[in-house]
C-alpha cells in the first residue's frame, strides 16, 4: 500500500465515525513558548483535550506532521526518523475505550486488512501510588475483538526474562503505558494533563531480533523489549487525568488520543521492518544512487541519514524554518549539514539537496499544500545552505584531521572543536560524530566555554529551551496573546493592510512577533502602534469569541491566512473595534486584565520582506 493511500483509508474511516478531517498544523508551535516543535498529533489540541470546545465538534481525526529533534542521532536504523507523520483522531469529551479500541480493530484488521495473528497490544497495569486501576475494562474489550476473529488472547504481566508467555495482552507498569508530553507522572508538573495508555504492535518474526544493542538480542523478548522483532504502530492514550497537588484528579472530560505513525503502519502492511523501504523514499534512494553509483544495500545509513534530514528540512522550511545559528533555525542547519557530511561520504560531490527536495515537495504536495505554494522558497534556501556548508566542509575536514593528528588527542580540545564550529560551520554534534567515528571524544565543556567566551550563547540556549518540553497556558502568557492581537491590529492600523502575521512566540517574559513589511519602521510609526495598543487595553474591552464558516470570517473582516487550509468552521476573536482574527484561542476575557504599559522593545529585520518586533507589557509602578 502507499502513503497516499493508507493516510486517505485512515482518514476516511474516521470520518465515517462521524469524525471531522482537520488540516495539519505547522511544525511550530503556536503560542506554546517551552517547545520549539510539534512532535505529536496531540500537541496543537491540548487546550481541547482541557475542556476548550473545539468548533469543529468533539470528534476529529488528522494527520499531523511531527518532528523530533532528539531523535537525530538515532537516525540511520530501520525506523527511526526525525519527522514523520502521525495519524491522529480524538474524542473530545466524548466516546471513549469500547469505541476507541473496536474502531481501531476494524481499521487494522478490516480496513488496511493487517492479520490478527501478529497484532499485539499492551494495557496499563496499574499503580498503588498513583492510585490508578489496573485498566481491566480495555483487557475485557481486546479479549473479546481477537475472539470474533477467533484467535485466542490470553493476557499476562509483563516479568522480565520471562518473554512472551503465550501472551497477546501485555501488562506493563506505569514507565511504559502512561503517556503525558512529559512522560512518566512524576515528571509531569502540576497541571498537565495524561492518562494510561494502550499500544499496538506489529509482530514481524523472530528471525527479525537484529538490533545488535538490544540487551534482548539473545534473551526471550517481549512486545516492548526493542530487539527489532515488534514495531508499535499505535497508542491509544486514554487522557482523563490531570496532576494536581494533591494526586491525580479527573480532567473535566475523559478524552481519548489516538496516534499511529504512518510510515510505521506501512511498514507493518509490507512486512519488513526498514520504514526507508515504503514508498515514501523510493524516489530518494533511487536519485542518490543515481548520484553517488552506490546501492541503499551496503549503504543503508547513509543513505537513511540523507533522506530522513532532507525530508525534514523540506518540511520544516515549508513551515518557516530556515537553517540559522538560533532556536529552531540551528536544528533545521545541523539537519542539512549533516546530510551534506554523509552525502560527501557516498562520494556526492555537488548540490543535490534541492533536488531530492523537490521528490519529496511532488510525494507530499497534495496533502501538505505549503510545500507546492513555498516549493522554490524549499529548494532556493536549501541550496544556499548547502553552499555554504561545502564551501568549507572539505577544508574543514582537513583541519580536523591536521589539528587532531597534530595533538594525538584521544579527547579533543575545545580549541578545535570551537574553530570547527566557528571558522568551518560544523555543528558540534557533527564534530562530535566524526570524533566518534575516530574511536575519539570530544570535550564538550570546553567547547561550552569557548563559545560562552565569544558570547554565542544563543544554540545552548535553545537546546535547553526544548528540554524544557511544556506548554504553557498561565495568565501572563494569555495575556500577552490577546495583546498580540492588538499589536497586528496597530500595525496594520499604522503600516498599512498588506501587513500581515508571519509567525509568533509568546513567552511569559515577551511577545515575539513576525510580520510582512518591507522596511524599518521608524520611531514615530512604533509609537504610534504602542499607543493605539495602550489605548486599547485602558478601554476596557471584553474580549468575544464567535464561530463560523472561513467564508464569513473573511466576509466580516477577520484577519487571518486565508491562502491557508482552514477546518470548516473557525473560531474569531473580536476586542471591540479595535481587533478583529480569526484565531484558536485561548484569550483573556477582557483587556482591563492587562496590568501595564505595552512597550515594543526591539524592531528588526528577520527574513526578506519580513520584520521582527520583540515587546512587553511593563508593569506599573505602585505610585504611578
Ligand atoms: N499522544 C500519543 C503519542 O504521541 C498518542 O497520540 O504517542
Amino acid at each position: 500500500m502507499r502513503a497516499k493511500e493508507l493516510r486517505q483509508k485512515y482518514l476516511e474511516f474516521f470520518q465515517t465515525k462521524k469524525h471531522i478531517i482537520v488540516p495539519s498544523a505547522s511544525l511550530v508551535p503556536e503560542n506554546d513558548p517551552t517547545t520549539l516543535f510539534t512532535g505529536s498529533g496531540m500537541q496543537p489540541m491540548i487546550a481541547y483535550l482541557m475542556g476548550e470546545k473545539h468548533p469543529l465538534g468533539k470528534r476529529i481525526t488528522d494527520s499531523q506532521k511531527s518532528f523530533r529533534s532528539g531523535d537525530i542521532e538515532e537516525v540511520g536504523d530501520n525506523r527511526h526518523t526525525t519527522f514523520f507523520e502521525m495519524l491522529g483522531n480524538w474524542s473530545l469529551g466524548d466516546y471513549f475505550k469500547k469505541e476507541q479500541l473496536s474502531w481501531m480493530f476494524e481499521f487494522l484488521t478490516k480496513i488496511i486488512r493487517l492479520d490478527p495473528k501478529n497484532i499485539y497490544v499492551t494495557v496499563f497495569r496499574g499503580d498503588e501510588n498513583l492510585k490508578i486501576p489496573r485498566d481491566n475494562e480495555s483487557v475485557g474489550i481486546w479479549k473479546e475483538l481477537f475472539k470474533s476473529v477467533g484467535v485466542e488472547a490470553k493476557d499476562v504481566d509483563f516479568v522480565e526474562k520471562n518473554g512472551m508467555q503465550g501472551g497477546k495482552i501485555f501488562y506493563y507498569p506505569v514507565e511504559k503505558n502512561w503517556w503525558s508530553r512529559a512522560g512518566v507522572p512524576d515528571k509531569m508538573p502540576i497541571g498537565e494533563p495524561g492518562g494510561p495508555d494502550s499500544e499496538m504492535f506489529w509482530d514481524f518474526g523472530e528471525e527479525r531480533k537484529i538490533h545488535e544493542n538490544s540487551p534482548w538480542k539473545n534473551e526471550p523478548c517481549h512486545p516492548n523489549c526493542d530487539c527489532g522483532r515488534f514495531l508499535e504502530i499505535g497508542n491509544n492514550v486514554f487522557m482523563e487525568y490531570i496532576k494536581t497537588e494533591k494526586g491525580f484528579e479527573f480532567l473535566k472530560q475523559k478524552n481519548v488520543d489516538f496516534g499511529g505513525g504512518l510510515e510505521r503502519i506501512l511498514a507493518a502492511l509490507n512486512n519488513n521492518p526498514d520504514i526507508f523501504l515504503t514508498d515514501i523514499f523510493s524516489q530518494g534512494i533511487k536519485k542518490l544512487e543515481d548520484l553517488s553509483g552506490k546501492k541503499y544495500v551496503g549503504n543503508e545509513e547513509a543513505f537513511r541519514v540523507i533522506l530522513d534530514h532532507l525530508r525534514a528540512t523540506t518540511f520544516l522550511i515549508g513551515d518557516g524554518v530556515l537553517p540559522s545559528n538560533k532556536d529552531q533555525g540551528y536544528f533545521a542547519r545541523r539537519l542539512v549539514r549533516r546530510a551534506v557530511r554523509f552525502a560527501h561520504r557516498l562520494g556526492i560531490k555537488n548540490n543535490f539537496c534541492g533536488d531530492v527536495a523537490k521528490i519529496f515537495i511532488e510525494e507530499y504536495k497534495s496533502e501538505y499544500v505549503n510545500l507546492g505554494v513555498e516549493e522554490e522558497k524549499i529548494v532556493a534556501e536549501l541550496e544556499r545552505e548547502e553552499d555554504k556548508f561545502r564551501s568549507t566542509l572539505g577544508k574543514g575536514l582537513k583541519h580536523y584531521k591536521l589539528a587532531v593528528e597534530a595533538g594525538k588527542f584521544e579527547i579533543i580540545p575545545g580549541e578545535i572543536t570551537f574553530n570547527l564550529y566557528q571558522t568551518y560551520g560544523f555543528p558540534i554534534e557533527i564534530v562530535e560524530e566524526l570524533a566518534k567515528e575516530d574511536g575519539k571524544k570530544i570535550n564538550r565543556e570546553e567547547f561550552d566555554e569557548e563559545l560562552k567566551k565569544h558570547q554565542d550563547l544563543s544554540r545552548t540556549a535553545s537546546e535547553g529551551k526544548f528540554k524544557g518540553g511544556l506548554a504553557d497556558h498561565s495568565e501572563k502568557t494569555t495575556q500577552y496573546h490577546t495583546v498580540a492581537h492588538l499589536m497586528l491590529a496597530g500595525l496594520r492600523k499604522v503600516l498599512g493592510k498588506n501587513v500581515h502575521q508571519k509567525g509568533s512566540n509568546i513567552t511569559e517574559e515577551r511577545i515575539r512577533f513576525d510580520f510582512s513589511y518591507p522596511e524599518k519602521m521608524a520611531e514615530e510609526q512604533k509609537k504610534a502602534v504602542e499607543d493605539f495598543v495602550n489605548v486599547a487595553i485602558k478601554s476596557k474591552t471584553e474580549v468575544v469569541m464567535e464561530e463560523m464558516t472561513p467564508e464569513e470570517a473573511k466576509n466580516s473582516g477577520a484577519e487571518g491566512e486565508f491562502g491557508h487550509k482552514y477546518g470548516d468552521r473557525v473560531k474569531v476573536y473580536s476586542i471591540g473595534e479595535y481587533s478583529r482574527e480569526i484565531c484558536g484561542g485561548p484569550h483573556i476575557k477582557n483587556t482591563l486584565e492587562i496590568k501595564g504599559i505595552f512597550k515594543i522593545k526591539k524592531e528588526e529585520s528577520s527574513s526578506a520582506g519580513v520584520r521582527r518586533i520583540k515587546a512587553v507589557v511593563e508593569q506599573l509602578n505602585k505610585n504611578e
